[in-house]
């Protein structure tokens, strides 16, 4: 990411300040969980989304910031949550909130993380800027819930998988690129374009993430999770449906009753790495990502663009 932090460099110290200052709280006990939040700050991809796409068309400027800023609480926001939802104790290398405050502090620290967002667009004006941000919130929601609904059935097609990781978090990486784009130029073909680019970078990026959980590397979060919580996630899908009938009985048996066994869950995690569902999942990373970037190199060449463009790789390419 040498390009991408390189040109960007004063901005994103710049960034990083605001936010910092926009999550102060006159609350002890808020203030302590929130210094806790922004001193494990994660890879902060989403706000160099926002400030590289800025600058791609036209100039960085204090909106450019504050969409930032916004996007970047709303993540915060949603990662406390989702903990919550997925019972995860690890965070970023460290305890989750959900871990050391648990579920009520953590679903309050939430809903303040949002409204401190929400607070500081209108402060701005940004009203544009808000509403493509409140389309993402509403649809991490909604994508959320369907996987809820899912993992309860148990049923899950290839396209439903989509419409879900789009949902969850395609589209906060869609809405930070529209977010920039129009903080800089109030475009609407430039936002459009940069929305779309954002939103198959962020199908690229849960597919990477969901192909993590079938690893053994230190992300700084749990791995093995995500059967765990009964989440049928695409390298699965696949193995489902190309695995033997008692085979796949076998596995749906698991996933259902002994999802708390970790010598279940490795089988589990075996069945997928030999019918190639891993394979299977990065194939259709690449081609997320390949979407991506045909569509950016629309735009004309620029250093910007090469900065995008080395994001785009890093989501795929990346170790944690
Ligand atoms: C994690 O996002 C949540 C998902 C959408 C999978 P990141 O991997 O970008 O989290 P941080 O901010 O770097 O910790
Ligand atoms: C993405 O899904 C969560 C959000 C969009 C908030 P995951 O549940 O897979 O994310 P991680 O793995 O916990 O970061
Ligand atoms: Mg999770
Ligand atoms: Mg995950």
């Amino acid at each position: 990411m040498n390009l991408a932090k390189k040109i960007i460099a004063e901005e994103l110290i710049a960034f990083e300040s605001k936010f910092k200052d926009s999550v102060k709280s006159n609350v002890p006990l808020l203030d302590r969980i929130m210094q806790y939040i922004v001193n494990r700050q994660g890879k902060q991809l989403r706000p160099m989304f926002v400030l590289i796409s800025a600058k791609l068309a036209g100039n960085i400027n204090e909106s450019t910031y504050r969409a930032a800023s916004l996007v970047e609480l709303l993540h915060t926001a949603t990662l406390v949550h989702d903990d919550v939802v997925d019972e995860s104790y690890e965070r970023r290398g460290f305890f989750s909130t959900y871990a050391l405050w648990k579920t009520k502090v953590s679903v309050l620290v939430g809903d303040y993380l949002l409204a401190k967002g929400l607070l500081l667009s209108l402060d701005g004006k940004d009203y544009r800027i808000l509403h493509i941000l409140s389309e993402a919130v509403k649809q991490m929601s909604e994508g959320e819930l369907l996987q809820i609904e899912k993992a309860r059935k148990l049923n899950l097609k290839e396209e439903i998988y989509f419409e879900i990781i789009k949902n969850k978090t395609a589209s906060l990486l869609a809405s930070a690129c529209a977010a920039g784009a129009w903080s800089s130029c109030e475009d609407e073909n430039k936002t459009e374009k940069l929305r779309q680019f954002g939103e198959w970078v962020g199908i690229a990026f849960q597919i990477k993430d969901d192909l993590f959980d079938y690893g053994d590397a230190v992300i700084g979060k749990p791995t093995g999770n995500d059967i765990k919580e009964k989440k049928l996630t695409l390298p699965l899908i696949y193995t489902l449906n190309h695995v033997n009938f008692s085979t796949k009985r076998e596995i749906i048996y698991i996933i259902k009753n002994q999802n708390r066994i970790r010598e279940k869950v490795k089988f589990v995690i075996q069945c997928v790495k030999q019918a190639g569902g891993i394979e299977y999942g990065i194939q259709k990373m690449n081609e997320y990502r390949d979407k991506a970037l045909k569509l950016l190199h629309e735009f004309p060449d620029s250093e910007p663009r090469k900065a995008l463009e080395e994001l785009v790789r890093y989501t795929t390419d990346r170790k944690h």
